[in-house]
């Protein structure tokens, strides 16, 4: 199947070369060609270029695009898409005063969700993770990485993961399938019966979950949520270095509420990527300027936590790489909506619309290691692609907040 759109008004983020993520200044720059052509065949991205320069494609479909500028879909590098229950009753006890951490101390929060996961059969978690898996799609994200965690216990862990390869396997409800990312995040929180022995729960995720889910392949990271009254640094560490030891990289939620030091210790770790953020000390910084591990912030679950945002554009000043994700889960961000991220780093963080496309799209690969397959414009890699209809400019997107403004979606070279 091949498919070809001429005269497209812009053609954004085009780039030849994307092996290393962007830093600095060069976050600044969205390349694009206006009054382009795009050809797309077998799922790929097979040329572009100015239609000055236009040589007839062979192609089955041909679309004029005067009104259209075309970009990658978004990727979306942390998520716990896979999840029983929403959690209302806390979002009204927030608004009536309560914390984010008094909510988890009385019980809630995690162990609420994975109190209903257990009960909940494999089919059904897998047919509500697929109908919010068809949602994300039709608002542009065309790659994820979903996480356990809110199992806890070596059977529910393991039916998370195994969800999430079914996922991966069966793609949306209408069969388009997107690259999916598995991250085992056992260590989320200690279930109630192991609060006054943490060794023993770190043992069972140590000894029993991780060489099950390597047996089955079911995890590609490692996830550790470092935080006060969760796991620390040190705990944090010793986890890590067990996953390695099956291949699994690390990802982790780290400076949500405080700065323990977690930064420096999963950079030396080799971490892939370090989430949240929103609390950084001058240390942090230090550790992540020009280390290999991105930052991936969360704006979304600081406006629905009321939390601060993470300093994005401080950190890309000082030579970090940034990247932008939902956090998807049912109790610090009920939504997955990567445009509404796209707004509020723009409004909440004060991103420039170029930086936030930059770090939701080519920076997010490399956040998956994907960087070779998506992210740009770039001959071939996937067709995963958003069309944008009558809009003005890149920067109508996250103006338009609320909003979806994407006209077309396109997974493997196909409308979804
Ligand atoms: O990334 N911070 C840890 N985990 C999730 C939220 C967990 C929950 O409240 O269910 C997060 O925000
Ligand atoms: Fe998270």
């Amino acid at each position: 199947m091949s498919k070809l759109f001429i005269n497209i008004k812009e053609l954004v983020q085009v780039r030849e070369h994307t092996n290393t993520p962007l830093r600095g200044k060069e976050m600044d720059e969205l390349p694009s060609i206006k009054n382009a052509f795009l050809w797309l065949e077998d799922g790929f991205i097979k040329d572009y270029g100015r239609m000055d320069n236009y040589h007839s494609h062979p192609a089955q479909e041909v679309y004029d695009c005067s009104d259209q500028i075309i970009t990658p879909g978004y990727i979306d590098s942390h998520t716990h898409l896979v999840f029983a229950a929403t959690r209302e009753k806390e979002f009204e006890d927030r608004i009536h005063g309560l914390s984010y951490e008094e909510i988890a101390s009385r019980g809630g929060g995690i162990l609420n969700s994975a109190a209903a996961l257990e009960k909940m059969t494999e089919e059904e978690l897998f047919e509500q993770a697929r109908s919010r898996l068809d949602q994300v799609v039709a608002q542009g994200t065309v790659a994820i990485e979903i996480k356990s965690g809110y199992g806890l216990s070596v059977a529910s862990e393991l039916k998370i993961l195994r969800v999430v390869s079914r996922l991966r396997e069966s793609g949306t409800t209408s069969h388009h399938k997107i690259p999916i990312k598995s991250t085992f995040l056992g260590a989320h929180a200690f279930p109630l019966k192991y609060k006054k022995d943490r060794k023993a729960y770190i043992n069972l995720i140590i000894d029993e979950m991780l060489p099950k889910i390597a047996e089955e392949h079911l995890a590609d990271y490692i996830d550790v949520f470092c935080e006060q009254n969760y796991f620390t640094v040190k705990e944090m560490l010793r986890i890590l270095e067990a996953g390695s030891a099956y291949g699994l990289k690390a990802k982790v939620h780290v400076n949500q509420f405080n700065a323990l030091g977690a930064i420096e210790a999963a950079v030396q770790a080799g971490a892939v990527s370090v989430d949240h953020l929103e609390v950084m000390q001058a240390s942090d910084f230090t550790a992540l300027a020009g280390s290999r591990t991105i930052a991936t912030a969360l704006p979304s679950c600081s406006f629905f936590l009321g939390l601060e945002y993470a300093p994005v554009n401080e950190m890309i000043e000082q030579d970090i790489a940034v990247s932008l994700a939902s956090d998807y889960n049912p109790g610090s961000t009920p939504s997955g909506n990567l445009n509404f991220v796209y707004s509020l780093a723009c409004i909440k963080m004060n991103m420039s619309p170029q930086r936030a496309f930059n770090a939701l799209t080519i920076n997010a690969a490399h956040a998956l290691e994907l960087q070779e397959e998506l992210g740009s414009i770039t001959i071939g890699k996937k067709a995963n692609l958003m069309i944008f209809k009558n809009i003005e400019s890149m920067a109508s997107i996250p103006y338009n907040f609320g909003q979806v403004v994407i006209d077309q979606v396109v997974v493997n070279g196909q409308f979804i």
